[in-house]
């Protein structure tokens, strides 16, 4: 078993029955899967995690997710959308704070036209000099996604959710396409995007095929980033009264990836800190080297409530910065202040 954990890590990829035996390993390999993606991870990024400074934009969604707060179905939370300037001074104020990249985050909201998000990216660039700017605006045109690009959008967050079409089709209502999601995130890599791909662990009806055939889809496309949390009941959802994720599995599942995309940013993520404070530090020792503090504005923090109790203050927020240095510096790492561009290291 831990020869495989091995091959992984030396060859890149493996397949579906040798990630069916890495999901279900015994805790001495597990252990030893843990080792190698936290060193290969060392290897590469040293003991510098990069921080990215998350503006939550608009909380407004055309979508009906089944697992999501911020579903149109959704009548239980306030909807709000951040003015350009408080956009810009939220920047502004990670900018001082030594972020070097934002994330503008939002639901899908029709009213996020290119141009109001071309000219906002322009302003940006203006007050935050050299900054990447990444969105996650989820699934738009590919013009769009090509014109976004061009005003100096250099990264795009879309999560695939889920690589089987069954699964797919059970967490989302039917006008949603699996197929639909796919292309969008094959277009943003080839627009140039560094792409960002990811699902949730322990959603609603998924199995160990489920999760396999996320491992085998990440192993065919190589996303730049992959984020990983497990899913989080949301009290007004239809999958409200589902069980969380298991911490333990989505590590074991951040680690995998890590032996599979080497060079990959993978964020140890809100989610599985909001399941217990010290699962960012652990998803950071299984191979995680990315942070994604909240920069939004404190009034609206509560509002973008995609799953029940979400972590946004203390280390999860942009004020906790010093306290996040600290919980990194705990286990023996620090954060990185560089925009902390996707770097290809090997051929692979
Ligand atoms: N639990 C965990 N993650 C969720 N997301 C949406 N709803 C939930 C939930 N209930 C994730 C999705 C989406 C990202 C914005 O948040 O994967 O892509
Ligand atoms: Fe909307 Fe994204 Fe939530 Fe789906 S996951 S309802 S698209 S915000």
């Amino acid at each position: 078993m831990k020869s495989l954990v091995d091959r992984l890590a030396t060859l890149h990829t493996l397949d579906a029955e040798g990630y069916r035996a890495l999901l279900e390993c015994d805790s001495d390999t597990e252990s030893h899967l843990k080792e190698r993606a936290r060193d290969i991870a060392t290897e590469r990024f040293g003991h510098g995690i990069y921080v990215r400074g998350l503006i939550e934009i608009s909380n407004y969604c055309r979508n009906n997710c089944l697992y999501c707060g911020l579903r149109r179905d959704n009548r239980n939370i306030t909807r709000y959308q951040l003015s350009d300037d408080e956009i810009i001074d939220c920047c502004a104020k990670g900018y001082a704070m030594g972020l070097r990249t934002f994330v503008l985050q939002s639901g899908e909201d029709n009213t996020l036209s290119d141009s109001r998000i071309t000219n906002l990216i322009g302003r940006i660039a203006d007050i935050a000099p050299k900054a990447a700017i990444t969105l996650s605006l989820g699934e738009r045109s590919k013009d769009s996604y090509i014109a976004l690009f061009n005003a100096g959008a250099s990264r795009y967050l879309l999560r695939h959710e889920a690589a089987n079409r069954q699964l797919y089709a059970s967490l989302h209502p039917e006008e949603m396409s699996w197929s639909n999601r796919i292309d969008c995130a094959k277009s943003l890599i080839a627009i140039g995007y560094q792409t960002g791909m990811g699902m949730m662990i322990g959603a609603p009806g998924q199995t160990t095929d489920h999760l396999i055939d996320d491992l085998l889809l990440l192993q065919q496309i190589r996303p730049q980033m992959v984020g990983i949390g497990p899913f989080i009941p949301q009290a007004d959802t239809p999958l409200g009264n589902h069980t969380a994720g298991a911490i333990g599995l989505t590590l074991r599942i951040i680690a995998i990836v890590r032996l599979m995309l080497p060079d990959a940013l993978i964020p140890a993520t809100t989610a599985l800190a909001t399941l217990d404070a010290d699962a960012r530090n652990q998803a950071i020792l299984s191979g995680a080297n990315v942070v994604m503090p909240n920069l939004s504005p404190t009034c609206v923090r509560d509002k973008y409530a995609i799953y029940d109790n979400k972590a946004a203050t203390a280390t999860e927020s942009a004020e906790g910065i010093a306290s996040l240095q600290q919980q990194l510096n705990s286990i023996g790492y620090h954060i990185n202040y560089s925009r902390g561009d996707f770097q290809q290291y090997d051929r692979l």
